[in-house]
């Protein structure tokens, strides 16, 4: 593991300051947000209010508890248990369910109000999304279908974000001593490490199945081209591949995030911040994605808890450096009402080549926010994790 960087790795001391910080910002937004959420990104650096609609909702709440668990603030649980009765309501009314990303809404919300303040309404509403997810799983291929109307052949594939969805499955059949949920989240995973990651570690963001279930292609729709390197991607497989060795120990899952955060190391730029897609790299003027460092790092810092003790200090080393930079370079330097916590995020940027929706380019992201929280979190005590 190459760490390519002169950046001082982040003191602990540095890194409460930094976290103080964030709780601050999310103190100050508080009352602007009352009961909503955040949009998944700013627009000129604020974040507009919107409803629980999004597949991003999750992140604003995970920040409170963040913030909660940080100072033990009364606003912090009350806001936060809000957002519990909100999220209770959307599954239960199924608004905007109908796709995959139910752990990336119902983990840093409801599992994590659950576990911090044992809120039943929270447990009952991250089961019903965990069911939610089961509808969404297609047997011929054995994946969980991120997108569109079940079956439907242009929607036919799951995407490498997916495994952030999965541990809300492992964590509901723990709850409920139903396997059902953990095996079809396994089924998934292995689907998803036989297609998504390439030989050479990298990955693709889309992977689409032949309709009796064989592979069919890779594609992408955030990255630049099929072929390139899609930063969050990469970073969703880092983080995402040691969640599932978290709740599975199959070392299979410790050899594909080796093989992928390997990859990422080779196309960082100096400051260890990519660029949106790992195409590009120093001295591109491309805008870069500071979510992804922000999710490797939540990465490194799970996998030190698994791998043996010099890999183990390795990753913490990189988990540091990392965050020393964005806390130097791209935290949000003085709190301001409907400011995130990152700046220089970068949400889907259009290409010549690839299908996405062209938002949220250098701006603070949702996301972004709550994973650079999660890290300064990790590396200030013994987190136990929302996912
Ligand atoms: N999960 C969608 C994204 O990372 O933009």
């Amino acid at each position: 593991m190459q760490t390519q960087s002169n950046c001082i790795p982040l003191t602990e001391e540095a890194a409460l300051t930094a976290l103080d910080r964030c709780v601050e910002q999310v103190r100050l937004n508080l009352p602007r947000y009352a009961g909503r959420c955040q949009n998944h990104s700013s627009v000129n650096g604020i974040y507009p209010a919107c409803d629980n609609v999004q597949w991003t909702c999750g992140f604003w709440p995970g920040e409170i508890w963040l913030a909660w668990e940080r100072s033990r603030e009364d606003g912090f649980q009350a806001a936060g248990l809000s957002l519990v009765d909100s999220f209770y309501d959307r599954i239960v009314q199924k608004i905007e369910v109908d796709h995959h990303d139910m752990g990336f809404l119902y983990s840093p919300s409801c599992v994590a109000a659950w576990r911090l303040t044992g809120s039943q309404k929270a447990r009952e509403a991250a089961i019903l999304a965990a069911d939610q997810l089961l509808t969404r799983f297609q047997p011929k291929g054995a994946f969980f279908q991120a997108w569109g109307p079940m079956g439907a052949p242009e929607n036919y594939r799951f995407i490498i974000d997916c495994l952030l969805n999965l541990p809300l499955l492992y964590w509901a059949s723990r709850e409920t001593g139903d396997p059902k949920y953990a095996d079809l989240a396994g089924r998934h995973a292995r689907t998803c490490l036989a297609n998504s990651f390439r030989p050479d570690g990298s990955t693709y963001h889309t992977f689409f199945m032949n309709p009796d279930g064989t592979p069919s292609h890779g594609e992408t729709c955030q990255g630049y081209r099929d072929d390139s390197f899609w930063a969050r991607g990469q970073a969703w497989g880092v983080y995402g591949s040691v969640l599932s060795y978290r709740y599975t120990k199959d070392p299979a899952y410790l050899d594909v995030f080796r093989r992928c955060l390997a990859f990422y190391l080779t196309r960082l730029p100096e400051d260890l911040v990519p660029y949106w897609d790992m195409i590009f790299t120093d001295g591109s003027d491309e805008p870069r994605d500071s979510s992804a460092a922000a999710i490797v790092a939540c990465g490194l810092l799970e996998a030190a808890h698994w791998l043996p003790p010099e890999e183990a200090a390795r990753c913490e080393r990189l988990a540091r450096q990392m965050l020393a930079s964005l806390t130097a370079r791209y935290a949000v330097p003085q709190p301001v009402p409907g400011a995130g916590l990152l700046l220089h995020g970068t949400y889907s940027k259009k290409s010549p080549y690839n299908t996405c929706t062209p938002e949220g380019v250098d701006e603070c992201t949702g996301w972004g926010d709550y994973f650079y929280m999660e890290a300064l979190t990790r590396l200030t005590g013994n987190w136990y994790p929302y996912w």
